[in-house]
């Protein structure tokens, strides 16, 4: 189910996708002084790039101040958990692409973007997981322990005002497309057992 928004919600959903940016260019930074495979360090100086290119268009839309004094997210040491981390800021990201662009049909080339950004992480998971080792179970551990805390990390997300009508149906499709998401990747594997 795809969720149109009134224009209304034009300056909420910036922001959204501007908060996501922020945390996945913070997380990028910090990875790259991390241990992570060289073409996966060549991806991630791109992406730095092109989250940057974002920001600084976003903040010129909203008028609003830089980001970068907000606290840099805790980014995890191995890269199975990394991968899972920069993975789940991309998809959020993502989802507030595909609502801007509902409202801001002018903006399509930064969901574009995220697409590519959250196809890379799709890939380095899947290539983890085929590996089969504890790396694939670790991925799989971290990712369970992130969706379990996506309800709340999306609530966070939708507190603007303005969303407040649209609010339970934008949580039911974000955590829809999401959990799908991580489902084919085969990420949630026995994560609905204990539910
Ligand atoms: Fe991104």
């Amino acid at each position: 189910m795809s969720l149109v928004l009134p224009q209304t919600c034009e300056r909420a959903l910036l922001e959204r996708f501007l908060k996501a940016e922020a945390m996945a260019l913070r997380s990028v930074r910090s990875a790259q002084a991390r241990e992570v495979p060289p073409h996966v360090l060549a991806f991630l100086r791109r992406h730095e790039e092109d989250e940057q290119a974002h920001l600084r268009r976003f903040e010129a839309l909203l008028g609003a101040s830089s980001w970068d004094r907000m606290t840099p997210p805790k980014v995890p040491s191995q890269w199975w958990a990394l991968a899972v981390h920069l993975y789940g800021y991309e998809a959020l990201g993502l989802e507030f692409a595909k609502l801007l662009v509902g409202v801001r049909p002018d903006l399509a080339s930064i969901l574009e973007d995220e697409e590519v950004h959250v196809g890379f992480f799709e890939g380095e998971i899947g290539r983890i997981l085929a590996g089969g080792d504890g790396a694939a179970q670790g991925a799989r551990t971290a990712a369970r322990a992130w969706w379990k805390r996506l309800p709340q990390t999306v609530d966070r997300y939708l507190g603007d005002e303005s969303l407040a009508p649209y609010r339970a149906d934008l949580r039911r499709v974000i955590l829809d497309s999401i959990t799908r998401r991580l489902c084919r990747l085969g990420l949630l594997e026995g994560a609905f057992d204990s539910r």
